[in-house]
């Protein structure tokens, strides 16, 4: 099993639902076969316009895998820009891309949708995703549920590439997370996300940690009322960070009434639970930061890595469609 995933740093900071949605199965899997994980540099160029910010977010994000459990014994951690080698064959899948295929893409449909416009990149991301897949040969791809559909098209142009040119490529499977971890609600409610607003870091500070749980959003049931807990997002919340047995204690404070027990007794404990779930994480992720060449070595040392299987792909392709020619 040879795994592939990556994140796109368009923001400085790892949230409850990239962890759960899918870096915790990164971590998970790492020991389970060659698992590559990279920071999807190019990918955040299509809203990330700051050279600064954008060199600062990726190093930020190296820090939060770090510090969630990424070993670097065991999984090969690198910057997309060690492998510019995926625009080329970017291109070459782009050329095997169906239209109609790349505009029922959802990233590009809802800008459309919402009368944007979008640029190229936007427009051909789930392209370059493919390549990040196939580049290393991957086989399998751990992502949350909105990127499976990235998954499926990966599989349609490996599978195009290989009838065309011949056998290059494995099929893909997506590794999708399942029940509470597949769509983590951020502080409105909706689904946890950057472009969104709602979501509460893992790294925050605490006082702003804190901000964001008080921030949740909840009907307006008072302390004495009896609530239910199913689809409340600070008990959806609980539910990944605390015990069975605390979850459901939780779940019986709401159902009673007469209890004082009210969504502010409920944010305090999930504010807790959250601090003692991540506090080791927390730490680690400190000392790291205070020692930068570490982590720039960690980089270096999977670019090295990742580097000869890139390089082996690559001829395999060029000799495949025929730009290849000996030195
Ligand atoms: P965002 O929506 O905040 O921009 P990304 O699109 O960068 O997050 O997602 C990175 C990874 O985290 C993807 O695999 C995605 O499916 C997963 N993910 C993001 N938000 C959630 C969520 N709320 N619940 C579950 N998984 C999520
Ligand atoms: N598009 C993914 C996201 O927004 C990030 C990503 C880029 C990725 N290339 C990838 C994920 C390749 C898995 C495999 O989350």
């Amino acid at each position: 099993m040879r795994i592939l995933s990556g994140l796109s740093p368009t923001n400085s900071g790892v949230h409850l639902g990239n962890y759960f949605g899918a870096v915790q199965q990164w971590i998970g899997l790492q020991v389970q076969g060659d698992a590559y994980y990279f920071i999807a540099t190019y990918h955040a160029l299509t809203t990330v316009r700051d050279s600064d910010t954008l060199a600062g977010n990726a190093r930020e994000i190296a820090l939060d895998y770090l510090a969630l459990g990424l070993d670097p014994t065991k999984a090969v951690l690198y910057r997309q820009e060690d492998v510019p080698e995926v625009c080329e064959l970017s291109w070459v899948l782009s050329t095997l891309a169906p239209m109609g295929l790349l505009e029922r893409c959802h990233a590009y449909k809802d800008k459309i949708s919402r009368g944007l416009s979008a640029d190229h990149g936007l427009f051909a991301y789930p392209v370059l995703m493919a390549a990040d897949i196939l580049i290393v040969r991957s086989t399998h791809v751990p992502v949350g549920q909105d990127q499976k559909q990235h998954v499926e098209v990966t599989r349609d142009l490996a599978s195009k590439f290989n009838q065309t040119f011949g056998e290059v490529f494995p099929l893909p499977e997506p590794l999708i997370p399942q029940g509470a971890c597949a769509k983590v609600p951020g502080i409105d409610g909706q689904k946890m996300s950057k472009s969104y607003g709602n979501e509460i870091s893992i790294f925050g500070d605490e006082k702003s940690m804190r901000k964001s749980v008080m921030g949740i959003v909840t009907d307006s049931c008072g302390v004495d009322d009896p609530k239910d807990p199913e689809g409340n997002t600070i008990f959806e919340l609980f539910k990944l960070v605390a015990s069975e047995d605390r979850v459901a204690e939780m779940a019986e404070k709401f159902r009673a009434s007469n209890q004082g027990y009210g969504y502010g007794h409920a944010k305090q404990e999930l504010f807790e639970a959250l601090l003692d779930h991540f506090g080791p994480a927390r730490a680690k992720r400190e000392s790291l930061a205070a020692d930068p060449t570490t982590v720039e070595d960690i980089l270096r040392e999977g670019a090295r890595k990742v580097r000869p299987v890139v390089e082996e792909t690559m001829d395999a392709v060029r000799r495949a469609v025929g730009v290849y020619h000996a030195p």
